[in-house]
């Protein structure tokens, strides 16, 4: 095993992230992967056990199950990129499979320190693997992982756990047409998406019983607090989710109980809140099957194979660059 980590440049753009949020005159936003500091971290995977949230657990069947299909769809030799590994716990069985075809490389590219040190403990025991992780922005660490590949080397980009639900569907095929051009013909993507369900099951989802989600979204006026030296009162904002019909997507917003002021000194800001005005934290746009060989199509990749989960509706989509 081979374990480095290449560290990200101070972020100030935090500041000036929530800055451009709350100051928006319409709906206040705050981007969503500001959700996912330690604490953050930790409470998602703590939804991800919630009866509630099958997502994670789907995504990890599918590919425990499936991993020597996937393999068997692969160029050879390839390495491989995953954006946003999280604890890296669901990849362990894609790199297992792949390791016995073959010495691999691992790039596990994350913005958060933490869930990059969870993952390289993880899945360092793997034999014949060799892990060197990015905490970078996606597209940043995508580049400068195909910068250093050798030639003749194939990629295996993983974009798993319906991350790429976060985006709009406009902004979703952008995206994979920005990592499309990163790579070369041959190369792969493991997508997943979460598909459509019902709307109570999708409210329970995002809006649990134990309040594990509700505390995940407030975390992040916690961390305003905490890191811009702001003075959020969390007893004054309430999560809520709510389906956004016309795009196909659960929303996610904080919802100011009364009317209130609040300083955040590290932004040089001081934000007006009416009592029932929301900041727009996060959406996780659903799917349908077919979708995915759409996304394909329009982002310069074609749909070579698709497993999906029948108890928690899922669907992990093979991607081949053409
Ligand atoms: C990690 C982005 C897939 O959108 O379902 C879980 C994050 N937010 N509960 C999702 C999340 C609220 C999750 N993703």
């Amino acid at each position: 095993m081979l374990t480095q980590s290449i560290v990200a440049s101070p972020t100030y753009e935090f500041a000036a992230d929530v800055r451009a949020g709350l100051t928006r005159p319409q709906q206040k936003e705050l981007l969503s992967k500001y959700l996912y500091d330690d604490v953050g971290s930790a409470l998602f995977e703590v939804i991800s056990f919630l009866p509630e949230y099958g997502l994670t657990r789907a995504d990890e069947r599918l590919l425990r199950r499936h991993a020597p299909d996937v393999v068997e769809f692969l160029p050879a030799p390839v390495a491989v990129a995953e954006l946003g590994s999280g604890s890296g716990k669901k990849t362990r069985w894609i790199l297992e499979a792949l390791c016995r075809r073959q010495r691999t490389s691992y790039y596990p590219i994350e913005i958060s320190h933490t869930a990059l040190a969870m993952c390289a403990r993880e899945l360092g025991d793997i034999d014949s693997i060799s892990i060197l992780g990015f905490e970078r922005e996606y597209l940043d660490g995508l580049l400068e992982v195909a910068a250093q590949r050798r030639h003749g080397q194939h990629l295996l980009v993983l974009f798993l756990g319906s991350t790429i639900g976060n985006f709009d569907r406009p902004a979703g095929v952008n995206f994979l047409r920005e990592v499309r051009h990163i790579l070369v013909p041959g190369d792969a993507m493991l997508l997943g998406t979460d598909l459509m369900k019902s709307n109570s099951q999708l409210i329970a989802a995002y809006d649990d019983q134990l309040g594990v989600t509700a505390a995940f979204n407030l975390n992040l006026l916690a961390r305003i607090n905490r890191e811009l030296d702001a003075d959020f009162d969390l007893s004054h904002f309430k999560h809520v989710a709510r389906i956004n019909h016309e795009a196909r997507s659960v929303e996610m917003h904080l919802l100011s109980t009364v009317q209130q002021t609040v300083t955040i000194p590290g932004a040089e800001l001081l934000v007006e809140f009416l009592e029932g005005e929301t900041i727009w934290t996060e959406s996780s746009h659903k799917y349908s099957a077919d979708e995915a060989f759409q996304l394909a199509r329009e982002s310069g990749f074609v749909c070579r194979a698709q497993w999906i989960d029948e108890e928690w509706p899922f669907a992990e989509s093979l991607l081949i660059a053409e």
